[in-house]
């Protein structure tokens, strides 16, 4: 199992924060937001990482991080998310585009794929141990499911995930498809299929329902706190959860 943290994107829902460095490099407490997610993968046995960055900060990571044997890494790598063009702009291209620059880097593994600003101290070794094929993705109960891709269940069977909608107006149901998903090896082969959705974005809800239209999703609930750190409330939310634990 290898493991890919997206670190993309500008982070302009924080500007002016991040107008000087990247938004995964803002403090979460006593360290920068992606150590979270780099904990998460290497708790989890996790060792081989690729970091996919973007935006004009990038070159920042590498200060940070070095060669991340400070944080157990045995073996990191970055890959660099272009601006794509989109109906005549240039857009930053979203989770999926960023997604697929790591197909070298997987050689055909298992990977699990965490977004930069998702931070949690749930443990994810029993998932990482038994994950085998298809797609499993991790769900949260939570207060603005609207803000997430939140999944629909079936209606007989209330454990079945249906469809996954991303940012719904109308959430069925209150759970949040969280930052946290682990894919098989025909993962980049589905990549392929998704197309850029409205707002100009790969989604990676798109994948995820392609995995479940090919019934190879499977989900669990996780355990543990969970945030992302992407909007000024949540990333304070962040900062007062692991100030008040002192991990
Ligand atoms: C992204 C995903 C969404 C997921 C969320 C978790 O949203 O698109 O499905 O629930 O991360 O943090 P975004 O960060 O683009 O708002």
């Amino acid at each position: 199992m290898k493991g890919i943290i997206l670190a993309g994107g500008l982070g302009t829902r924080l500007y002016p924060l991040t107008y000087a460095t990247n938004k995964h490099l803002l403090p979460v407490y006593d360290r920068p937001m992606v150590f979270y997610p780099i904990q998460t993968l290497v708790n989890a046995g996790i060792k081989e990482i690729m970091i996919v960055v973007g935006g004009p900060h990038a070159g920042h990571f590498i200060s940070v991080l070095k060669n991340g044997k400070d944080l157990g890494i045995k073996h990191l790598e970055f890959a660099y998310q272009e601006a794509i063009e989109f109906n005549g702009k240039k857009i930053e291209g979203g989770i999926s585009h960023a997604l697929s620059l790591a197909e070298d880097f997987a050689d055909g593994e298992p990977i699990t794929v965490i977004l930069g600003d998702n931070t949690t101290d749930a443990d994810i070794k029993k998932e990482v141990t038994k994950f085998k094929n298809g797609a499993q993705v991790f769900l949260k109960k939570v207060p603005d499911p609207n803000r997430y891709g939140v999944p629909t269940f079936d209606k007989k069977d209330k454990k079945k995930i249906i469809d996954i909608v991303e940012k719904p107006k109308e959430p069925k149901s209150d759970f949040a498809v969280v930052g946290l998903y682990m894919y098989d090896g025909k993962v980049f082969e589905y990549l392929r299929n998704v197309k850029p959705s409205v707002r100009g974005e790969m989604e990676i809800t798109d994948l995820n329902n392609y995995y479940l239209k090919q019934g190879q999703l499977d989900w669990s609930e996780l355990k543990g706190f969970w945030t992302d750190a992407g909007t000024f409330d949540s990333l304070f939310l962040a900062n007062k959860y692991y100030a008040e634990k002192k991990l």
